[in-house]
C-alpha cells in the first residue's frame, strides 16, 4: 500500500522504487520529522480538526515511533519510500484510525521542507561550535608561542618577518568570518514552511504559527508556493561550508608545506600522520592533505546543487529530493576536516628554530630601512630605490646587506641595527600589523570575537524538547 493507492492501481516497478526512494539517506531526518509531526498535531488540535484525546493518542504513537527509531528496533517496510512515509505508516499501525488523521492538511512537500530546515538549524550550531573550537586551538598555540618569528610570505617568497602568533591568528579570523556567515544564514533558515501543504495551503482553518511555535521557529512562510520550493538556505549553507572548506584547505596545504624537510616549520604529531607501506622513513601529513582535498568535494556539492535548482518551475518538484545528500555530506565532511585540523594544530611541534633562522634573513628588513629613511624626510620612492640598490649589490657580490647599510652615508650604523634582532621592536608595529606591539590588542580582539560568536551560536533556535 502506498500513500496514493487510491489513485494509482499498479504498484511501483522495482527499479522505479529503488531509484526514487530517499529512505537510504533521509533516515537522518527521523528526529526532526517526528518533531514536525508533534508540532502539526498541536496545530490540528488547536483548530479542532483532532480532539484532545486524539491528539494525545497521536503524540503517544509518535513518541513510541521515536523510541523505536532511537533504539534501532524500528522495522522499515519495503514500501517506506522515505522517512515521512515510514513514520506515518508506523503511527497509523499504532494508533489505528486516529493515526490516519496525522497527515490532515499537510503534504510531504511542506513536511520535508520543515524537516530540512530543522536539521539545518542543528547543523549550523554543530559546525559553528566546532569551528570555534578550532579557532580556540589556534589562539592557544599563538599564545603559547608568542615571540616566535617566521618569514611572512607573499607569492610564497619571503617578504617580512611576522610573529607566528600573528600567522596562526590570521587563520582564526577567517574561520570567525565563517561562523559569522553561518549565523547570518541561520536567520533565513529559521522560517517555518509547515502549513503550506502541497503548494497552496489548505481549506481547513489551520494556523501555521501554532506548529511554528512548538518548533521554536522565528517566523512562518508568507507564500505557500515559495515555502515548498525554497531551498535557498541549502545553497547558502553549502556556500558557507564550501568557503570554510576552502579555508581549511589552505591551512592543510600550509601544514603540508611546512612539514616538509625543506621548510621544517612544523612536525605533526604521530597521531595525525601516517607511515608509508614501503618507505620506512616516511611520515605523511594525511590529515592535512585530506583537509586540503575535501574542499573540492564541498565546492562540488555547492555547484551541483545550484545546477539542480536552476530552472525548476514552481513549486515542489521531485528534483528537490536531491537537496539532502549534498547537505548531509557537506556537513559531515566539514566536521571531519575541522576535527582533524584541530588535532593537528593542538599537538604539532612548531619548528621555532627553523622559523627564527629563516626570519633572520636580513633581506626581510629591507622595507624597514626604507621606512627609516622616510621617517627622516626622504620620499618613499627614493628610499625604496636606494635600499633596492644596496640589496642588488649585496646579492651580486655576496656581501651582507648590513655591511653595505653601515657604509651608506644616508643610512649608517643606526639603520643597520634594524636588520638584527634589535630591529624586532619596530617591525609591523602599526595597528593590526605582524609585530609585537599590536599583538596584545589583537589577542584581546580575537577573544572578544570568539566570545560573542559563542553567545550568538548559543542564542540560535534549537529543536525544543518534545515530551
Ligand atoms: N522524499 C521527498 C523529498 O525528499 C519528500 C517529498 C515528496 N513529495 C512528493 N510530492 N512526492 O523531497
Amino acid at each position: 500500500v502506498t500513500l496514493w493507492s487510491g489513485r494509482l492501481e499498479a504498484g511501483m516497478a522495482e527499479e522505479m522504487a529503488a531509484f526514487t526512494s530517499s529512505l537510504p539517506f533521509d533516515r537522518e531526518l527521523w528526529r526532526v520529522d517526528v518533531a514536525g509531526s508533534v508540532a502539526h498535531v498541536a496545530g490540528l488540535e488547536g483548530v479542532g480538526v483532532v480532539t484532545g484525546v486524539e491528539a494525545t493518542t497521536l503524540r503517544a504513537a509518535l513518541r513510541a515511533v521515536a523510541s523505536e527509531l532511537e533504539d534501532g528496533t524500528f522495522a522499515f517496510e519495503p514500501t517506506d519510500e522515505d522517512i515521512h512515509t515510514a513514520v506515518e505508516r508506523r503511527v497509523t499501525e499504532l494508533a489505528g484510525a486516529t493515526g490516519a488523521k496525522l497527515h490532515t492538511g499537510r503534504s510531504r512537500n511542506d513536511q520535508v521542507a520543515t524537516d530540512l530546515r530543522l536539521w539545518a538549524r542543528e547543523a549550523i550550531v554543530a559546525v559553528g561550535g566546532s569551528l570555534l573550537d578550532l579557532v580556540e586551538a589556534l589562539d592557544a598555540r599563538a599564545e603559547e608561542l608568542a615571540g616566535v618569528w617566521l618569514p611572512g610570505y607573499t607569492h610564497l617568497q619571503r617578504a617580512q618577518p611576522v610573529l607566528l602568533s600573528h600567522h596562526l591568528r590570521a587563520h582564526a579570523w577567517a574561520l570567525l568570518r565563517d561562523v559569522d556567515r553561518l549565523c547570518d544564514a541561520a536567520g533565513r533558515v529559521d522560517v517555518s514552511p509547515l502549513g503550506a501543504g502541497a503548494l497552496a495551503g489548505s481549506s481547513l482553518p489551520l494556523d501555521p504559527t501554532v506548529a511554528a511555535g512548538v518548533l521554536s521557529f522565528g517566523s512562518t512562510f508568507d507564500n505557500s508556493l515559495d515555502a515548498v520550493s525554497d531551498r535557498d538556505y541549502v545553497g547558502e549553507l553549502l556556500f558557507c561550508i564550501a568557503l570554510a572548506g576552502v579555508h581549511l584547505s589552505r591551512m592543510g596545504e600550509e601544514l603540508v608545506v611546512w612539514s616538509s624537510t625543506e621548510f621544517g616549520f612544523v612536525e605533526l604529531d604521530d597521531r595525525y600522520t601516517t607511515g608509508s607501506s614501503m618507505l620506512p622513513q616516511k611520515k605523511n601529513p594525511d590529515a592535512a592533505e585530506l583537509a586540503r582535498a575535501k574542499a573540492g568535494r564541498l565546492i562540488g556539492h555547492l555547484a551541483g546543487f545550484l545546477a539542480t535548482l536552476k530552472g525548476l518551475p514552481l513549486s515542489y518538484n521531485k528534483d528537490l529530493q536531491e537537496d539532502k545528500e549534498p547537505l548531509f555530506d557537506a556537513v559531515r565532511q566539514l566536521l571531519g576536516s575541522i576535527a582533524a585540523l584541530r588535532g593537528c594544530y593542538a599537538t604539532a611541534r612548531f619548528g621555532t628554530e627553523a622559523m627564527a633562522d629563516a626570519a633572520a634573513d636580513e633581506l626581510l628588513g629591507a622595507v624597514d630601512l626604507a621606512e627609516w629613511l622616510v621617517a627622516r624626510g626622504m620620499p618613499f620612492r627614493d628610499a625604496h630605490r636606494r635600499v633596492g640598490g644596496l640589496v642588488a649589490i649585496a646579492l651580486r657580490d655576496g656581501r651582507p646587506l648590513r655591511e653595505l647599510v653601515e657604509l651608506d652615508d644616508e643610512l649608517g650604523a643606526q639603520a643597520a641595527a634594524l636588520l638584527g634582532p634589535e630591529g624586532a621592536a619596530h617591525r609591523g608595529s602599526s595597528p593590526g600589523g605582524g609585530g609585537a606591539a599590536p599583538s596584545g590588542a589583537q589577542a584581546v580582539a580575537l577573544r572578544g570575537t570568539i566570545t560573542s560568536a559563542r553567545s550568538r551560536i548559543d542564542a540560535l533556535p534549537r529543536l525544543p524538547a518534545l515530551w
